[in-house]
């Protein structure tokens, strides 16, 4: 009856001990026992089985750059925007192919199955576009990638950044892009939210923009893309990246911003690792974390989901495409420590990321595509605490990737002992 059964899993909602039944590539039965499979049988025992992490904001054209052509000295946003413009020009396409395809794989042994990728499009020859359209194709049998037109220096400051986005989206990108805050002038910054939401209407496309990456208060960027959102009909559709100005926004005023991005729908990505890492920069003491508000903004019912932005390139010299890493800074980051943070935070790895990514048959409920990860955790607040092996991924009903568990030897008397990292596990009241 069953291609294949996973036993004794434990579920993100909390249930404990249940069987996952699987025909072709849907989950067909959920259930606290199944009978025999017709097939394989995977046992979970009593780990934690979850739908595969969701990375809505990724740079796969830069990733595994590090050190190319040099070290970022400053470490800060912009010497790493200045940076890849020195590399840009010696990109090829079979480069960037080769380490986009590395990354993949690195992602499919992390249980990360789904990630949304910007794509510079500054330079003119568009080999970006055109090696991670290829890309696009070749992972599609184990990775859903998503890839947004993204013009790093500029839709108009660039000189041929208007022109260069839209042959992009003409090739086949699929996600409109945008950075108002690197514009010359805030009233630049603003026509570009308009002309961007424009380009994503006629298109019928979804829109992705970084927005207001920045230490100052003043950059509301925001403000423009939720009411271009609302002028165009674009509710839902639209993600405002990093927002990281509203940490140093004035309260008074965020108190009619949130309520405005509610009103637009706004699918909020705060990017945790470097959002920690490159704000704050020009401050000395007291220093801003720069993340953008996460507990208020959920608390008003936005989505909000987690990026990992960067993995070893000129802006991040970190990384391994591990989700549950972006979401142990998030929870550091935004002081959500408590048992409800963490399953908020756990869900805006996987289902909120989803839903900005408007991904169908995720989840894990019968009908849903039968996508899991295995990890050596009880349950979603082990699994931020330990970030764990993934023991198990699973791409329609077939394991693609298997890791062995991290299992220690310890040689400290006579008796040698075991320490399963994963099952150290203290209940809580
Ligand atoms: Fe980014």
């Amino acid at each position: 009856m069953f291609d294949l059964i996973i036993r004794n899993a434990n579920l993100p909602d909390g249930r404990q001990g249940f069987d996952i039944g699987i025909s072709g590539c849907k989950i067909t039965a959920i259930e606290k026992t199944l009978p025999a499979a017709s097939g394989e049988e995977l046992d979970a025992t009593g780990r934690l089985v979850s739908p595969p992490f969701c990375d809505p904001h990724f740079h796969m054209d830069a990733t595994l750059s590090l050190g190319m052509p040099r070290m970022n000295v400053s470490g800060t946003l912009l010497e790493g925007i200045a940076l890849w413009g020195e590399l840009r020009p010696l990109l090829t396409k079979e480069a960037l192919v080769d380490r986009a395809l590395r990354y993949c794989d690195m992602a499919v042994s992390q249980g990360l199955l789904y990630i949304r990728s910007h794509v510079d499009t500054s330079d003119p020859r568009l080999v970006t576009a055109e090696a991670l359209i290829e890309v696009r194709e070749r992972v599609a049998p184990y990775i859903t990638l998503q890839l947004v037109a993204f013009p790093q220096d500029g839709y108009y400051r660039a000189p041929e950044g208007v022109a260069s986005l839209e042959r992009a989206l003409d090739m086949g990108i699929d996600i409109v892009g945008g950075i108002p805050h690197f514009e010359r002038t805030m009233e630049d910054g603003a026509r570009s939210m308009e002309a961007l939401c424009r380009i994503a209407a006629e298109r019928g496309l979804p829109v992705d923009i970084h927005c207001d990456e920045t230490d100052d208060p003043m950059s509301r960027h925001i403000e423009s893309l939720a009411a271009q959102t609302i002028r165009f009909g674009l509710q839902g559709r639209v993600a405002g990246s990093h927002l990281t100005s509203m940490h140093s926004m004035d309260n008074y005023y965020v108190s009619k911003l949130i309520p405005l991005m509610a009103e637009a729908e706004i699918n909020v990505i705060p990017n945790p690792l470097i959002n920690i890492m490159l704000q704050g920069r020009h401050d000395t003491y007291p220093k801003r974390r720069g993340m953008t508000r996460v507990r208020e903004l959920m608390a008003a019912g936005l989505n909000v989901s987690f990026g990992q932005d960067c993995t070893m390139d000129p802006w991040y010299s970190m990384g391994s495409a591990d989700m549950l890493e972006v979401g142990h800074m998030a929870i550091h980051v935004a002081q959500m420590g408590g048992i409800e943070d963490k399953k908020k935070i756990f869900d805006a790895l996987t289902i909120n990321s989803a839903k900005t990514m408007g991904l169908e048959g995720y989840g894990l409920d019968i009908g849903c595509n039968a996508d899991l990860v295995v990890l050596q955790a009880a349950d979603v607040i082990e699994a931020l605490r330990l970030k764990p092996t993934r023991l198990a991924v699973l791409k329609a009903g077939k394991v693609i990737s298997r890791t062995a568990p991290r299992i220690s030897q310890l040689f400290l008397d006579e008796r040698p002992q075991q320490i399963d990292i994963g099952a150290d596990y203290v209940p809580r009241v």
